[in-house]
């Protein structure tokens, strides 16, 4: 089912604000701009400094790969430099996926 955006907003600013932005054009953070993250290569986003682990990764971010990243980004991505435990409630991660998709448009 649909996540709810509302509590996804919630969770973004809790656990990923402090280190990433979401609107077009905003500046990068300890973590990258994710504006446009949607249908993207991971690692890609210009004009920050991804570990090579981000930038060879390969991975066309959705709902779903989004989804088995925030649960354990690095064990999804072993090597990545995102300071992230993870998300382990699936219900969270639906929501904020949901929140992501339509903030990150
Ligand atoms: C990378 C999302 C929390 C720092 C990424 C990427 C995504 C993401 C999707 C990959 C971007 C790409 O490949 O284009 C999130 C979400 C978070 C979160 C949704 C909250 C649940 C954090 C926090 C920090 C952080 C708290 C800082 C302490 C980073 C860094 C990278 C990254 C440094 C680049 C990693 C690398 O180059 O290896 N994040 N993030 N993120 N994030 Fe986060």
């Amino acid at each position: 089912a649909a996540g709810d955006v509302k509590k996804g907003a919630d969770t973004f600013k809790k656990r990923c604000k402090q280190c990433h932005t979401v609107e077009s054009g905003a500046n990068h953070g300890t973590g990258p701009n994710l504006h446009g993250l949607f249908g993207r290569v991971s690692g890609t986003t210009s004009g920050f400094g991804f570990s090579d682990a981000n930038k060879k990764a390969g991975v066309t971010w959705d709902g779903e790969k989004l989804f088995e990243y925030l649960e354990n980004p690095k064990k999804f991505m072993p090597g990545n430099k995102m300071a992230f435990a993870g998300l382990k409630k699936e219900k969270e991660r639906n929501d904020l996926v949901a929140y992501l998709k339509d903030a990150t448009k």
